[in-house]
Order: structure tokens, then C-alpha cells, then sequence
């Protein structure tokens, strides 16, 4: 009788320690997840393929201590179920209740109602419940119980889902901390971009008030000096004259910029009004109208109806669309199509928008130069006029207005897509 007892006992202890081995290969496995909700479902998957647990689910700790939510669980037929969003009370599930005023590292009860997930009687059962600990805390607790394989849960099960619980525990507060520091990096290099943006706008305007104003009046008397010198001087004499034409043509490129400089010092106060964009969107249209024939660009206008007034400045988002047509209008020398769409979201968790998408169907822009055109002075264009401050001064006006501005490639076509956000 007794050496019967004892070949069942080293059974059951080959049989323990083969299961050990299993747990630490699962855990290293469990370790290489790339996210916490991955982890979740995989501890409840392996913990039934490869550990030989039967139903299993994981619940945490609410944020109301007296609650428990659900993340991965395997219901009454066996199905992976995701069970984030059910809450139950603790102090409504006896398991529970008990490992909880116990704080007992695991519980194993025998002979016990079992039910399904809607909480309807299965008939009765094992059912094993473990803590899942970070550092000195409960977080949670793994579930498990015998309903699909009624094969009795023994005190070696316990033992070893309290081993699981423990092993899913740790790697669950590594992965935590490590998707936090992922997301306070993400951040942090949002914000340093964001200050070195605002950094490089204030020198920008610092530097632009004081340069202009010094450059504009000598530029003013070069530009009266070539007047007179072409009157002057012999009209017939073809080499004189194209050299005074580009000497004017040099200068007034130079105007051009101190304007734009002029321009972007300026931008720091705002005169708002309550405007409709549809109506600033069709001014801006008109004021580039004639480049639009030139250059053979049909507009197509998608500006749903009834769409709310916004506070604007007008005249500054007048500039912002001129700048942006302009845009698409260089990048389609041989024609195209711009496309202007409008719309409204009412997002849940931020404040409703109206959006504009403008779509050109030009060259688009090189990956490698799409982080830097919002640069003030970055330009491809530089030989045609370009000053590189078009695209400054439309996020500086943006901001201003606390909307946003994004640019993309298009993903339908060749082609560019500016997409603008004003607060509603
Ligand atoms: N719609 C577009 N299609 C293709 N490239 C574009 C488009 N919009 C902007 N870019 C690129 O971004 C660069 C910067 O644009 P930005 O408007 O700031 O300056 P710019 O147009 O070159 O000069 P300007 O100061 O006269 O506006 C452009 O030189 C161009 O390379
Ligand atoms: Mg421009």
C-alpha cells in the first residue's frame, strides 16, 4: 500500500518538476512580447497549451481598490474571450473576497459552484485563484478552474499557478515601465522639436524686424538709382540695358524678402472675428486666380454644406491659403488639379474641428526634405524666387490661432496634401 503511495507521490513530483521547466521556457517566451496586452493574452493562451491549465483569465485591480476588471480569459467553450471592460465587485465573488482579506499569495477550493461568463451556474468544480504581485502590491489575480477538463486541480497546480502568477507579474511591471519611458520619450522629443521650432521662429522674427527695416531704404534708393540710370543712360546700347534690367530684378527679388521678413515679424497678434472659411477660402482663390489660368489648374471644390463660422484673423488666413495655393501652384508648372475638401469631426476626447485638406496633383515632396520645409529660409525654389518662408509663416499663423497644419505626400496619387485644423 505505502510503496503504491509512494510511486503516485514521485510521480506527481516528476511530473511537478517537468512542469517547472515548462513554466521558466513560457516565461522566457512571455519575456519577448512586445506589448502588456499581448502579454495578457499570451499568459492565458500558453498558460493553457503549454503549462496544461485548464480555464483561465486574468483580472486586475481597478482603479476603485474594491473592483476588478477583466483583460484576456478562456471561456466555457474554450474560446480566447477579451474580457477588458468587465468589472466586477470583489466583495460580490467569495474566491476573491477570501484571497483578498487573507492577501493570500494563492487559494485552491474544491467542490465549488462554477460559472460561465455571464455569471450562470456551470455546475460544480476546482477552482484556483493566484496574485499577481509588482514589487510589494497585488495588482491582480490569475483565475483558473477544471470546467473543461474536470481533471481535479491539486495542491501542486496551486503551487505552480502561483509560480505563474508571480513569473507574469514581474515581466507585466517590466513591460508597464517600459511602455511608459516609450511614451515619455515620444513626448519629450515632441516637445524638443516643438521648442526648436518655437526657438528658431523667435530668432527668426527677432532678427527679421531689425534686418528689414535697416535694408529696406538703402534697397529703396538702389531701386531709384537703376530708374534713373535707365533714362540716363543709352537706350540703344543692349548691354547696358540688360544689366540695369537685372540689377532691378535682383533688387526687387531682395524687397521681396525683407517683405516677407517684415511680414513674419509681425505675426504675433491676432485681430479675430468670427469668419466662414468657405467665404476667406474663395477671396484667397480669387487673389491667385490669375496664376491658377496661367499655369492650367482646374480648383475642385468639396465644402459640405453648413459648416460652422470659426474665429479667425482673416486677413492672416487669407495669407496662410494664399501661400499654400501657391505652393500647389509651383509644384504644377504643366497643370493639374487642387482640390480644397472641408469637414467637420466631432471627436469623444478632443475638441470639435473643422478640417481643409488641399490637394495639388504636382510633384509632391522628397521624404528627405518633408521634416525641414516648415524651416524658415528652406527652400528648392530658391532659384526661382523662392524665400523659404511660406510654409513658416502659415504654422506660425496656425499656432497662433491654436489649430494645426500637417504635410504629406498623397497616398491616391503624385501629389501633396496640406491639412489644416481650426478649433471650432
Ligand atoms: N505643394 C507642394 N508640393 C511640392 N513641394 C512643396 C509644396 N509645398 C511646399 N513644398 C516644398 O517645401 C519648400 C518650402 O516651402 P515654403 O512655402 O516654405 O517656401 P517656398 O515656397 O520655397 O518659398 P516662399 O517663401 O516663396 O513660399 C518648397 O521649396 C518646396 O520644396
Ligand atoms: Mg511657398
Amino acid at each position: 500500500m505505502n510503496f503504491i503511495k509512494r510511486n503516485g507521490e514521485d510521480r506527481e513530483h516528476r511530473h511537478f518538476e517537468q512542469k517547472l521547466r515548462t513554466l521558466i521556457e513560457v516565461g522566457n517566451e512571455l519575456s519577448r512580447v512586445d506589448s502588456v496586452d499581448t502579454l495578457c493574452r499570451r499568459v492565458v493562451e500558453l498558460g493553457r497549451t503549454r503549462v496544461g491549465f485548464d480555464r483561465m483569465s486574468i483580472w486586475f485591480i481597478d482603479k476603485d481598490p474594491d473592483f476588478i476588471t477583466g483583460s484576456f480569459g478562456i471561456d466555457e467553450i474554450g474560446q480566447l474571450r477579451y474580457e477588458i471592460g468587465e468589472r466586477v465587485a470583489i466583495a460580490d465573488d467569495p474566491a476573491m473576497r477570501q484571497i483578498h482579506a487573507d492577501r493570500a499569495h494563492s487559494l485552491l477550493r474544491v467542490n465549488v459552484p462554477l460559472r460561465d461568463h455571464k455569471g450562470r451556474a456551470m455546475g460544480h468544480g476546482s477552482h484556483a485563484l493566484a496574485a499577481i504581485w509588482n514589487g510589494q502590491k497585488i495588482i491582480g489575480y490569475i483565475s483558473t478552474d477544471n470546467l473543461l477538463k474536470k481533471k481535479p486541480i491539486t495542491e501542486h497546480d496551486r503551487e505552480l499557478l502561483e509560480l505563474y502568477a508571480s513569473t507574469f507579474g514581474h515581466i507585466y511591471s517590466l513591460k508597464l515601465t517600459e511602455e511608459e519611458l516609450q511614451t515619455a520619450y515620444t513626448k519629450l522629443k515632441d516637445i524638443q522639436y516643438q521648442l526648436i521650432q518655437a526657438a528658431k521662429m523667435e530668432v527668426v522674427g527677432e532678427l527679421a524686424s531689425g534686418v528689414a527695416h535697416e535694408v529696406k531704404n538703402p534697397l529703396g534708393i538702389i531701386l531709384g538709382g537703376i530708374d534713373y540710370l535707365t533714362q540716363r543712360l543709352a537706350k540703344d546700347d543692349k548691354n547696358v540695358q540688360l544689366a540695369l534690367q537685372r540689377m532691378n530684378d535682383a533688387v526687387l527679388r531682395a524687397d521681396d524678402i525683407v517683405k516677407g521678413l517684415l511680414d513674419f515679424s509681425k505675426l504675433s497678434k491676432l485681430d479675430t472675428t468670427l469668419k466662414n472659411l468657405p467665404e476667406v477660402i474663395g477671396e484667397s482663390l480669387a487673389l491667385v486666380k490669375h496664376q491658377l489660368d496661367r499655369y492650367h489648374i482646374e480648383v475642385a471644390k468639396d465644402f459640405g454644406s453648413n459648416m460652422p463660422n470659426v474665429m479667425i484673423d482673416r486677413n492672416k488666413i487669407q495669407q496662410v491659403f494664399v501661400n499654400l495655393f501657391m505652393n500647389a501652384i509651383y509644384s504644377m508648372p504643366n497643370g493639374g488639379q487642387l482640390k480644397i475638401k472641408m469637414y467637420t469631426k466631432y471627436p469623444k476626447d478632443a475638441p470639435p474641428a473643422i478640417f481643409v485638406d488641399i490637394e495639388d496633383t504636382g510633384t509632391g515632396i522628397p521624404e528627405d526634405i518633408l521634416d525641414k520645409i516648415f524651416d524658415p529660409f528652406f527652400t528648392t525654389r530658391r532659384d526661382v524666387g523662392g524665400t523659404g518662408l511660406g510654409l513658416s509663416i502659415v504654422r506660425t499663423i496656425i499656432n497662433l490661432h491654436e489649430g494645426k497644419v500637417e504635410i504629406a505626400n498623397r497616398k491616391d496619387c503624385r501629389g501633396t496634401k496640406v491639412t489644416l485644423m481650426f478649433k471650432i
